[in-house]
C-alpha cells in the first residue's frame, strides 16, 4: 500500500528532498541518523520541538513566515538550526506540519523552517529540557505543533491531526459552537483542549478558522470553522483513523483536494490540501503526466488514494479528474491537466516555480467548467469566446488576453505561440478562436 502516497506525505517529503535537491545528491539515508527535528518537551512547557540531540528549538515573533529577521548580535544568542549543503533535514514521525529549508541572506547558510518559521537554538541552554529562552523578551518561544495540522494516511487522504499527530473527529450530532458528546460519549471520544486563554493554532495554509468553546466542566474545546474536535479513544498512532464513520455519526475532517489561493504578483491560483502552491506542465498532454524520475522528484504531483475521486473548494469551477500514473498512483487534473506541487515552495503562497524552464506554470481558477457554462452551451461547442474562458484561462488570467488588443494577424500569431506552450485547440477550435478575438 506504500506506493499510494497521501498528498501530504508527499509534500512532506518533497521538502526533506529539498536541499538534495538543490545540490543533485539522492534524498536517503538521513533517517537512520535521527529526524532533524524531533518532540521533546518538559513538565512546565509541555511538548515541544528538539534537534536530533534533544537541544529545544525556538522561533521568533519577530520572523515572518519563510524570513529570518535575525542576525548579527541576534544570530550571537540565538544560533540557527542549520543543514549542511548535501543533508536533508527530515521530521520524525508523528509530528504534523511542513518542514523546508531557506538560505539566509546574510551568509548563504540554509537554515530549516518549520510551518514556515525559521528555528533557532538558544545560547543559554545546557542540556536537552532545558528552555531557558521562553518568552525571552517576550518574542522568544519555544517551537510547537499547531493544536491542528495536516496529516493523513494512505487509505483516506489528508485529514485534520492533533499537536500529538493524532487523528480528529467531528461529531455530526453537535451544532456549530456547541458540543453534544458528554459522559460515556467523552470517555471515548476525548475532547482537544487548550488552556483557558490560549489561542488554538492551525498550521498555516489550511483553510478554516479554528476556535474554542467552553464546556460544562470549565475546559477549552478547539474547535475547526465552529464545530468541536474530538480524538477517538482507539485511535493508538498517527496515521490511525479507526473512528471513521463510528455510528455513521464520527468523521475525520478533509480539506478539499485543490482551493484557490494566491498572491498579491500573480493574483489567484489553485492550491492543494495544505494551500501549496499547484502547478501545470506544458509539456503535459490533457490527461497525460509527462513528468517522472527526477522531475517528479521537483515537482512532487497531486496525488489522491486510489479510488478516490478529488475535491473541489470554493471558487474551483474547472473539471477535477484523475490520471494514473506509471507506478499505479493517482495524480489530480485539472481541465485535464496533471497539477503538481514545486519542491522550492516554503510558505503558502509562495509560487517560485512560475514559469521555471518556461513551462511551469500556476493554474488560474477561473477557467470554465462543462458544468458552469449554463444552458445551451452543448449547441454552441465552437464559441471562441467560452473556448478563451476554458483553454486560455489554464496558465493565466482571461483579464491579460482582454486587455490585449491586436489585428487578426495579431491574434493568428499569439493564439499560435499559445499552442506552442501548451495551450489546447484543435484546427476548428483554433479557427474560432482567433475568429472571436479579432471580432470583438
Ligand atoms: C500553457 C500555458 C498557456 C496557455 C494555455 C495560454 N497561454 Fe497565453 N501566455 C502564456 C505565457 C507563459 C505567457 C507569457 C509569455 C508570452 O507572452 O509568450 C502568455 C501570454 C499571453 C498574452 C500576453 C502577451 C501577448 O502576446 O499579448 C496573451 C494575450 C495571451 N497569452 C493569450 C492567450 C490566449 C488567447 C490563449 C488561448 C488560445 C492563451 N494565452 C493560452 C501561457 C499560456
Amino acid at each position: 500500500m506504500s506506493r499510494k502516497f497521501a498528498p501530504v506525505v508527499l509534500v512532506v517529503a518533497a521538502t526533506i528532498v529539498l536541499v538534495a535537491i538543490l545540490i543533485g545528491l539522492p534524498a536517503a539515508g538521513a533517517q537512520e541518523m535521527g529526524a532533524t527535528v524531533q518532540l521533546g518537551g518538559n513538565a512546565e512547557l509541555g511538548p515541544f520541538l528538539v534537534d536530533a540531540q534533544g537541544m529545544t528549538l525556538y522561533i521568533f515573533a519577530n520572523d515572518t513566515p519563510g524570513v529570518s529577521n535575525c542576525s548579527g548580535d541576534c544570530l550571537a544568542n540565538w544560533p540557527p538550526l542549520l543543514v549542511a549543503e548535501g543533508q536533508q533535514p527530515t521530521l520524525a514521525a508523528g509530528i504534523s506540519g511542513r518542514l523546508g529549508v531557506i538560505q539566509r541572506p546574510d551568509d548563504g547558510t540554509l537554515q530549516v523552517v518549520f510551518n514556515g518559521m525559521p528555528l533557532y537554538y538558544w545560547v543559554n541552554d545546557a542540556q536537552p529540557g532545558d528552555a531557558t529562552g521562553h518568552n525571552v523578551r517576550e518574542v522568544w518561544f519555544v517551537a510547537k505543533p499547531a493544536d491542528v495540522s495536516l496529516g493523513g494516511n494512505d487509505e483516506l487522504g489528508p485529514f485534520l491531526v492533533g499537536p500529538n499527530g493524532l487523528t480528529l473527529y467531528l461529531f455530526t450530532k453537535d451544532a456549530p459552537g456547541m458540543s453534544n458528546c458528554s459522559g460515556d460519549c467523552l470517555a471515548k471520544w476525548p475532547p482537544l483542549l487548550v488552556a483557558e486563554g490560549q489561542q488554538p493554532t492551525l498550521q498555516p495554509g489550511l483553510a478554516g478558522t479554528v476556535g474554542t468553546i467552553e464546556r460544562e466542566d470549565g475546559t477549552y474545546q478547539v474547535t475547526f470553522d465552529d464545530m468541536p474536535l474530538y480524538y477517538w479513544v482507539n485511535d493508538a498512532q498517527p496515521g490511525d483513523a479507526t473512528g471513521q464513520n463510528v455510528g455513521e455519526a464520527w468523521f475525520v475532517i478533509q480539506p478539499p483536494t485543490v482551493s484557490v489561493g494566491g498572491n498579491e504578483e500573480l493574483g489567484s491560483f489553485l492550491v492543494g490540501p495544505d494551500g501549496m502552491t499547484l502547478y501545470l506542465f506544458t509539456k503535459d498532454a490533457p490527461g497525460v503526466s509527462n513528468c517522472y524520475d527526477d522531475c517528479a522528484v521537483r515537482w512532487p504531483p497531486l496525488l489522491v488514494p486510489s479510488g478516490q475521486q478529488p475535491t473541489a473548494g470554493e471558487g474551483v469551477t474547472g473539471s477535477l479528474g484523475v490520471t494514473e500514473r506509471q507506478d499505479g498512483t493517482f495524480q489530480v487534473t485539472y481541465n485535464d491537466m496533471p497539477l503538481y506541487y514545486w519542491v522550492r515552495d516554503v510558505v503558502p503562497g509562495d509560487a517560485t516555480g512560475q514559469n521555471v524552464g518556461e513551462v511551469w506554470f500556476v493554474v488560474a481558477p477561473d477557467s470554465m467548467g462543462a458544468d458552469s457554462m449554463g444552458a445551451g452551451s452543448m449547441t454552441s461547442a465552437l464559441d471562441g469566446n467560452e473556448l478563451v474562458s476554458q483553454r486560455c484561462t489554464v496558465c493565466h488570467t482571461r483579464e491579460r488576453i482582454d486587455n490585449a488588443s491586436k489585428d487578426r494577424a495579431g491574434w493568428e500569431a499569439t493564439v499560435d505561440r499559445m499552442i506552442g506552450k501548451g495551450a489546447q485547440l484543435s484546427v476548428e477550435e483554433r479557427a474560432a478562436v482567433i475568429e472571436y478575438l479579432s471580432s470583438r
